[in-house]
């Protein structure tokens, strides 16, 4: 589907899902004996089934499993590939220090190795790099000088359309988190030389349960929330909570340098929650098929003049009308 462009930017060349801490578990167990967590991840692929334009690739940021069995990476392995197939999109998985080396690379990748999990791969001219920061044993995470290495020897030719890191731990501070500063990525000092000035144009990352964004060695970096269960910040008190809520998963846009008239490539992380709260506004895809036709001028008018200010009213009453609410009263607010 070729859609209109309606702003100052086109469509980007790239879309990729980012899915992080799965936490399955083998048998039915709960994690922490309360959160169900396939349910979850299932809804978040779901999700991507339902967006205008889907996924080329799906990217799994770690902790696929909560307890690293092979039964959580069956399910895992199943569901994702599942779902990439009915969406005609690939799969990228990074490892996570609730994983485990042997069951991960036996069961994800057919190749049984306690070795580090670093990959590369390549979609369309993209560069995708999978960089093992677990230290197995351990909830921190730690890279071998080799691995600081080997990722400097694939960044030292760029790709076409640059790189995207894909590391478990991620390489920020954590203002309102103190607690996983325990568990932080060891040496980050040293992995920052390596990364400026290279071609990576988005770090993504997990292991936190909540999302935050950042920057590292100038790269923007886009820590996941996660699909299993969400860290609580403002704990009244507490120093470590965990809800069963509050779970996302996001979708990362690279946009061509040019777009919009900047020199820049543009990199978007967009959060889409899992929850299922009451949809207070329902407009269907066929009523806004009209907009794909119009001028650019045509839908300002329609869509951006504030109804207040609309001297013949037309604006919202398009909408309404479309939608069949009728609810007149109080037109929705746009933008
Ligand atoms: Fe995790
Ligand atoms: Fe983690």
């Amino acid at each position: 589907m070729t859609l209109a462009q309606f702003g100052q930017y086109p469509a980007p060349r790239f879309a990729i899902a980012h899915i992080s801490d799965t936490h399955l578990l083998g048998g039915g167990a709960l994690q922490f004996g309360a959160v169900d967590t396939a349910p979850h991840l299932r809804r978040a692929l779901e999700l991507l089934g339902d967006l205008e334009e889907p996924p080329q690739a799906i990217i799994v940021s770690g902790d696929v499993a909560d307890r690293g069995e092979r039964d959580a990476y069956l399910v895992a392995k199943q569901l994702v590939e599942a779902a990439a197939a009915r969406l005609d999109a690939r799969v990228f998985w990074a490892i996570g220090n609730h994983d485990d080396r042997r069951a991960y690379s036996s069961v994800i990748f057919g190749a049984e190795s306690d070795a580090p999990q670093d990959r590369v791969h390549e979609l369309d001219g993209l560069r995708i790099v999978s960089l093992d920061t677990t230290l197995p044993g351990h909830h921190h995470g730690e890279l071998e000088p080799g691995q600081r290495a080997w990722l400097q020897g694939i960044l030292a030719t760029p790709a076409e359309h640059g790189t995207v890191l894909v590391m478990h731990h991620p390489p920020v501070p954590m203002a309102l988190d103190r607690i996983s500063h325990v568990i932080e990525l060891d040496g980050q000092s040293e992995l920052a030389p390596v990364l400026r000035g290279s071609d990576v144009r988005a770090i993504l990352s997990g292991h936190l349960h909540y999302p935050i964004y950042s920057s590292f060695a100038g790269i923007p970096v886009f820590a996941a929330s996660a699909t299993c269960s969400t860290m609580e910040l403002a704990g009244a008190g507490r120093t470590y909570g965990v809800r069963d809520a509050g779970q996302a998963i996001a979708m990362l846009h690279l946009f061509d340098a040019g777009s919009g008239g900047m020199a820049e490539a543009p990199v978007t992380h967009t959060v889409l929650p899992l929850a299922q709260a009451p949809l207070v506004v329902a407009h269907r895809f066929e009523e806004f098929a009209q907009l794909e036709s119009m001028t650019h001028g045509q839908r300002r008018t329609l869509l951006s003049r504030h109804p207040d200010r609309d001297r013949d009213g037309r604006a919202h009453a398009w909408l309404d009308a479309a939608a069949g609410a009728g609810s007149g009263d109080a037109p929705a607010q746009r933008g």
